[in-house]
């Protein structure tokens, strides 16, 4: 690729936290960083964000140190308490996330959220202006930034515009609950590409387009992808599942650093059975139905007792949300109830973790798991199910993956699967895991590691990048008169 790339995300791919007097940069959480990490640090180029710090950390020293290493840029959009209150906690993560994982109950819609949800994506647009020019790919990502693309375009009709949304995107049913429906479609068909992670969001985005406004058609079908017209703007939509950087994962997985503290951490569980749960603390991922599962399962076959323990591993996220803040208190309670049931000397069914992990540990836990569940009620892809898969050299992991997840479309046939709301099923095929022979657990990781490897996360960027079919001299310089046609169709 040729073009310089400008990345933009509600936040960088940094947590900045000060330690005593000091000030420590490390990696985000979350598979967003996970994933386009690896394309920045080949491509050179900027990447534009919430710092998710105040004025008090010296950002400017932290984010040139942090680009002499990683040899791309950081630029900061600072926010506000107030700004993170309304735009990121209230409209962010209390309405667009519950409701784009059809979860209704959750959402809590407010319009001053939503007016500053506007207010920032306005400011994010204007941040990218200043950093980019008509010969970039603009890339916004995520559903906290869906209409800053179409701020940046009432800027610069002539910019390259591309958006990716990496949750799940509702059906109409659904997505016609939020008061501002109307004004996000109209945001993400101000854009040059739409991408969705599987082809049911690809088809639930087309469904509300077609059904919520007025003046927008469907050009062409294609396998992947689809294109609309708005007045004389062209719009094109499709489905590329993300994915992981394969033979980074595998081969550190092998490193000699990874072996010794996987050695250590299995010792740790005197070569016991481990299920293993890595999720950020989230409602979406299902984490107390799998330790009522794994309950059942200890309760249903008491041959698992002593041999088999599941270690939960709960990454701290959005805590100042309260439907987080009451997970957080309900997944203690159950680990202390299950734990308090089935305990007996020297083995300990739960093993449950608040805290991140740092990549050797990580490795670690998944090469050690013989199991790994990835179980949520709704999810955009889930890279834990792909990272533990690539982790697994000796291919004797088994993947339980939910049906419900993006990645159960490329990965459902070769795993063990399950809907999570099924309590008594889930026991059931965690048993089935328990059981597996050596055999039948190689053949089926052998199938899920070649899927991911031929499909991994610098394919998912060409196929997106050749969607885009941006090439400066095919791409259409867009006359002035377009845009005032396209925000008069939109505006309707
Ligand atoms: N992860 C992390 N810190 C940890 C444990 C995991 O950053 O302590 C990473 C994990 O490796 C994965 C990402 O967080 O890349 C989670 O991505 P996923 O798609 O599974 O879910 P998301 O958090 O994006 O909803
Ligand atoms: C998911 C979302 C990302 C988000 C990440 C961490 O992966 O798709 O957009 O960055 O979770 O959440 P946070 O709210 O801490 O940024």
């Amino acid at each position: 690729m040729n073009q310089r790339m400008i990345v933009v995300s509600n936040r960088l791919p940094i947590a900045i936290n000060q330690v005593g007097n000091d000030w420590r940069i490390e990696p985000a959480s979350g598979g967003l960083v996970t994933a386009i990490e690896p394309l920045m640090s080949k491509n050179k180029g900027t990447w534009i964000g919430w710092p998710g710090c105040g004025d008090e950390a010296p950002f400017d020293d932290l984010a040139s140190s942090f680009s002499a290493e990683h040899s791309y840029q950081l630029k900061p959009v600072p926010l506000s308490e107030s700004e993170v209150e309304k735009y990121y906690r209230g409209f962010s993560n209390e309405a667009l996330w519950p409701l784009f994982h059809d979860l209704l109950g959750n959402c809590n819609f407010n319009l001053d959220n939503y007016l500053t949800y506007e207010a920032v994506n306005r400011r994010f647009a204007q941040v990218t202006a200043e950093f980019s020019t008509d010969d970039d790919i603009i890339w916004f990502h995520d559903y906290q930034l869906m209409l800053s693309g179409w701020y940046l375009r009432q800027m610069h009709p002539n910019r390259t515009i591309a958006f990716f949304l990496h949750i799940p995107f509702p059906s109409p049913d659904l997505f016609r609950r939020l008061p501002w429906s109307k004004q996000l479609l109209r945001g993400l068909l101000a854009h040059d590409l739409i991408g969705f992670q599987t082809l049911r969001d690809h088809r639930n985005f087309i469904h509300c387009v077609t059904s919520l406004v007025e003046g927008v058609e469907v050009v062409t079908s294609h396998d992947k992808h689809t294109v609309l017209r708005c007045g004389e703007h062209y719009i094109k939509a499709g489905h590329f599942p993300i994915s992981i950087d394969f033979n980074e994962f595998s081969d550190s997985a092998g490193s000699k650093e990874v072996s010794k503290a996987a050695w250590h951490l299995q010792d740790n569980y005197r070569q016991r059975q481990l299920f293993l749960g890595i999720d950020r603390l989230d409602y979406t991922k299902g984490i107390p139905e799998r330790f009522l599962a794994f309950e059942r399962a200890l309760e249903k076959y008491p041959d698992m007792r002593q041999k088999a323990s599941l270690l939960q591993v709960v990454v701290p996220s959005r805590t100042m949300v309260p439907d987080y803040i009451d997970l957080k208190r309900l997944l203690e309670q159950l680990a202390g109830r299950i734990n308090g049931r089935f305990s007996e000397q020297g083995w300990i069914p739960l093993h449950y973790y608040y805290r991140s992990l740092d990549p050797i540990q990580l490795l670690a836990h998944y090469r050690v798991a013989e199991v790994c569940l990835v179980t949520p009620l709704r999810d955009g892809m889930n890279l834990v199910a792909k990272e533990y898969c690539a982790s697994s050299n000796d291919n004797q992991g088994i993947l339980i993956l939910s049906k419900f997840a993006g990645a159960f479309d490329q990965l459902g046939k070769h795993s063990l699967q399950v809907n999570p709301y099924d309590i008594e099923k889930t026991a059931d095929t965690i048993y089935q895991a328990f059981s597996m022979s050596d055999n039948e657990r190689s053949r089926r990781m052998a199938q899920l590691r070649a899927q991911i490897q031929s499909n991994d996360v610098h394919r998912w960027l060409e196929t997106f990048i050749a969607t885009l079919g941006n090439n400066p001299e095919t791409m259409p310089r867009r006359p002035e008169k377009h845009l005032v046609e396209l925000n008069s169709i939109l505006a309707t």
